[in-house]
């Protein structure tokens, strides 16, 4: 008799239990994570002065570690990086190992492994001029980096793909390309 009872005390409580309001929130335990306490980064803000959480960089900030590069687009602005800009680095088999890698990489789809403009995509993808070509060989090394920054006609940007100091590699390796017994001479050494 005894253990009828017990049971149904257990029966009804677990029945109670089960009975939901569901207009109503359940019990929550430590709720810190759903309610955050500080302000959220794209809330409005009464402290910050543009009443902003996110405040905005000042003026002039520039990323660390970046490089500015005060050259817009266009065949003036690349004509002006061929006379301005000088590649920093000087070429040792570490760099040009390093635009070998690179140049593969990011141009030879289109370029082709030794620059002669028979990359892959020239299936769809109009030809491109060779680097052997000797115009391409008479662009000062600025206005290849520039090229490869900006593009040039249908060729596309590649500077937020392609860090600056590997577009300045790849440079040097254009030119090992370009002049294959560059790398034999004394100015690789
Ligand atoms: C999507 C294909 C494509 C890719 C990728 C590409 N290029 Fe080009 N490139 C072209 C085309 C097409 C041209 C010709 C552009 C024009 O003048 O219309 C060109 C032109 C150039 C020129 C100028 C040649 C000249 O005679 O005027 C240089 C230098 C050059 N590319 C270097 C590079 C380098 C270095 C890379 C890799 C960082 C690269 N390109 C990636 C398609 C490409």
């Amino acid at each position: 008799m005894r253990g009828l009872h017990l049971g149904v005390v257990v029966l009804s409580l677990t029945v109670v239990g089960c009975e939901q309001d569901e207009t109503r929130p359940n019990f929550e335990y430590a709720p810190d994570m759903v309610s955050s306490v500080p302000y959220d980064t794209f809330a409005a803000n009464p402290v910050t002065v543009d009443g902003k959480t996110l405040l905005a960089p000042v003026k002039g900030t520039v990323p660390r570690g970046h490089q500015p590069l005060h050259l817009a687009a266009g065949p003036e602005e690349a004509a002006r990086a061929g006379r301005e800009l000088q590649n920093p680095y000087p070429a040792s088999p570490e760099v040009l190992a390093r635009g070998k890698v690179t140049f593969s990489r990011y141009c030879g789809p289109c370029h082709g492994p030794e620059g002669l403009g028979d990359g892959l995509v020239t299936a769809r993808f109009p030809m491109p001029p060779s680097l052997l070509a000797e115009r391409a060989k008479q662009l000062p090394d600025g206005q290849v980096f520039h090229i490869i920054t900006h593009g040039q006609g249908l060729m596309p940007p590649h500077g937020s793909q392609v860090a600056p100091e590997d577009r300045w590699k790849i440079v040097h390796y254009v030119r090992t390309l370009q002049d294959p017994a560059r790398t034999a001479r004394k100015d690789v050494p």
